[in-house]
């Protein structure tokens, strides 16, 4: 595959180039000349539009096994295409919640030839102490995610000592953590010398609390969700209902000040698809986002963001974080994952157009800062703007982090 004029963010410089896959490979960056080549069949132009490595979102709920009338691994990967997003990485608050070694054999296998892009699992940690099951699986994983807060799905743990031995076993801990549970968590990967990574930020005084665990020098990130950067709680409705909460409009402020000054690592969306009818019906916490976070995060391309913290938070650091392989960066030798997307397209995000199984996003209405035009996994096209072509995604890789 060559892809030609492609505006890029290659080498810090924004130029316009040519990009050769072969292989599924980023192999040339450069101006390709005429005359040279072209015995290649499958030559896109993509017309001086943005390519960006293609989006990885660590923090997605799929449903798939147990809850698949919400969404499934088919229908949430075309969620991902559509929204640019190459890799993602499943919760274990699935049913049943990936707590053993067997569980997440069957979640892989149940998952294989199913989804348009890549993608891997979190382990769960149990309140019973699994830490014997994490041993057997740390390297097929990306973390042991631990819910330090009651939230959809059964997954608690409160015991110290159980936490201590999740803590001690995991090669890396995600954790839904609000306020002092942040302090708690921070503490134990201290202790444990433990990487950590705290899912969905929400507050100034979280975006605090994880500024000064890295000036002392620990290996802790922090993730914020595109809620919680561009909702607050002045629009609140039965909808808008998720756990952590929406926050006031002063901490939407601190969290974009904390990309900017690079203490937040990671945008993930916190994708989590429940029906209108369970909404409507009773509190239900979760709202879906892979569909719409790359084209929100777009609106604000040279306002509170640049497109190197961009491609930063929303590809390289996830992959780095959690050591997922060939991934993250537009390098040669990496997966050609990429996405075009046409920056100028100003479109407003609707229900109707929501591939989620949901069927509604906490976006409509809402102007976006660019158009998916194509997404591209591993050099193979998977989404061309309107149609999704194949479903070739496979489970990434993991080094040691
Ligand atoms: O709002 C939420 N929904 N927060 C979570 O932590 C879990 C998620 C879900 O799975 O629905
Ligand atoms: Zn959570
Ligand atoms: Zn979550």
């Amino acid at each position: 595959m060559l892809l030609k004029n492609c505006k890029v963010l290659y080498k810090n410089k924004e130029s316009i180039k040519d990009i050769l896959v072969a292989d599924g490979k980023i192999v040339k960056v450069y101006n390709c000349s005429e005359i040279e080549e072209l015995d290649i069949d499958d030559i896109i132009d993509v017309d001086n539009n943005w390519v960006l490595p293609g989006v990885i979102d660590v923090h997605t709920h799929m449903r798939d096994p147990g809850l698949c009338y919400k969404e499934d691994f088919e229908t949430g990967s075309k969620a991902c295409a559509k929204g640019g997003v190459t890799t993602f990485i499943d919760m274990p608050n699935t049913v049943p919640n990936t707590t053993t070694k067997k569980i997440l054999d069957d979640k892989e296998m149940n998952s294989k030839n199913r989804s348009y892009v890549d993608y891997g699992f979190h382990f769960g940690g149990s309140k019973l102490d699994n830490s014997g099951e994490i041993r057997k699986v740390k390297n097929r994983v990306a973390s042991t995610k631990i819910f330090l807060n009651m939230s959809t799905g059964d997954m608690l743990v409160e015991e110290d000592k159980v936490l201590e031995n999740l803590f001690k076993e995991s090669k890396i801990v995600s954790v839904h953590a609000e306020e002092e549970m942040v302090d708690r968590a921070i503490d134990l990967a201290r202790r444990f010398k433990t990487p950590l990574y705290l899912c969905h930020l929400s507050k100034k005084s979280e975006v605090e609390k994880l500024r000064a665990a890295k000036k002392e020098g620990l290996k802790i990130y922090g993730e914020v969700a595109p809620h919680h950067l561009f909702l607050n709680s002045s629009m609140a409705n039965s909808l808008l209902m998720m756990k952590p909460e929406l926050k006031e409009k002063s901490d939407n402020e601190a969290l974009w000040l904390g990309l900017q000054d690079g203490t937040i690592d990671t945008i993930g969306t916190d994708h989590a698809p429940h029906t209108l009818e369970e909404k409507n019906l009773k509190v239900t916490y979760g709202i879906p986002g892979v569909e719409n976070s790359l084209e929100l995060m777009l609106k604000e391309l040279y306002k509170k963001l640049d497109m190197k913290t961009l491609q930063n938070i929303m590809s390289k650091n996830p992959a780095k974080i959690f050591g997922i392989e060939n991934k993250g960066k537009l390098e040669i030798g990496y997966d050609a994952d990429l996405v075009v997307v046409d920056t100028t397209a100003k479109e407003t995000i609707k229900n109707k157009d929501i591939v989620s199984k949901c069927s509604w996003t906490p976006y409509d209405g809402i102007v976006g800062g660019g158009k998916v035009l194509s997404t591209i996994v591993r050099g193979k096209l998977v989404y061309d703007g309107k149609n999704f072509i194949e479903k070739i995604g496979e489970g990434v890789s993991y080094k040691n982090v």
